[in-house]
């Protein structure tokens, strides 16, 4: 079913000098990547989140950590972007100065063919050292699990943002400035709860973005944008790109 896509937006993103969106796991959802909570099922299911994604977690049982992110990386690797996604990446190659902020860990953005893409939870197809944080490509074949730093031996784990630990700063601060300067800004898939990421939009509205909320459910940011869309990205997005570019 077709959108009614109000004049008012097409005019602002054809003027807009700088365009940024945030995600969240409902750009997914439709890809068929589960939630981190929908994640915990058959095997899984008698954990919970907070038991398998903590730096104390790791220390207390490592092997069982990272046999989970390993389950979890064969699940994203069977999936593909989606339409949604692929509406992202066409937005970005189109549209001036435009920065995508994501929560998701997924890596699909990526693969949709954006670019300029600020992780904030991280992603899970790379690793970094337990003991100094410093990347890690690869290692030496060993049936030990998880493997080792071929630098220093410490413990290989998820590059990923785990409960109880800082964002990285870099990409946290320049999703700050990104959402406080633009001039359109998209909050897509998010329940808008978990801070610092849930902080962005309100930065766009008080820097006088149009602010476009596109997510099925109403959330806490539904009334303050410019614009809420109670639609799926997978839909609405295509919509919007055809739209933008077709009249
Ligand atoms: N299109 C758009 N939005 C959708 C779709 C869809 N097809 N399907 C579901 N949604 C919406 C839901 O209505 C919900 O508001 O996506 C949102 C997903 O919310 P969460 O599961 O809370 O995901 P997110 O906001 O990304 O969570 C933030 O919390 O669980 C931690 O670290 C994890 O990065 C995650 C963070």
């Amino acid at each position: 079913m077709p959108f009614s896509i109000p004049p008012g937006l097409i005019e602002s993103l054809r003027k807009a000098r700088a365009v940024t969106v945030l995600t969240g796991a409902g750009i997914s959802a439709e890809s068929g990547v589960p939630t981190f909570r929908d994640a915990q099922t058959g095997l899984w299911a008698k954990y919970s989140p907070e038991e398998l994604a903590t730096p104390e977690a790791f220390q207390r049982n490592p092997k069982l950590v990272w046999d989970w992110y390993a389950w979890r990386r064969d699940k994203v690797a069977s999936v593909r972007p989606n339409p949604g996604h692929l509406a992202l990446a066409e937005l970005e190659a189109r549209l001036p100065a435009f920065t995508l902020v994501t929560q998701n860990v997924d890596g699909l953005h990526h693969r949709a063919g954006s670019k300029n893409v600020l992780e904030l939870h991280g992603n899970i197809t790379r690793f970094k050292c337990f003991d100094d944080n410093d990347p890690v490509e690869s290692w030496h074949p060993t049936p030990e699990v998880p493997p080792r730093c071929p630098r220093c031996g410490g413990l290989v784990r998820p590059d990923i943002v785990w409960f109880g630990e800082a964002l990285p700063v870099e990409a946290l601060l320049a999703a700050q400035k990104a959402s406080a300067e633009s001039d359109v800004f998209f909050s897509i898939g998010t329940s808008s709860l978990v801070y610092p990421a849930a902080g962005l939009p309100l930065l766009a509205l008080e820097g006088r973005a149009v602010v476009v909320e596109v997510n099925p459910n109403p959330t806490s940011l539904s009334r303050q944008a410019t614009h809420s869309f109670q639609a799926p990205a997978g839909e609405f997005l295509p919509e919007l790109v055809a739209a933008l570019w077709s009249r």
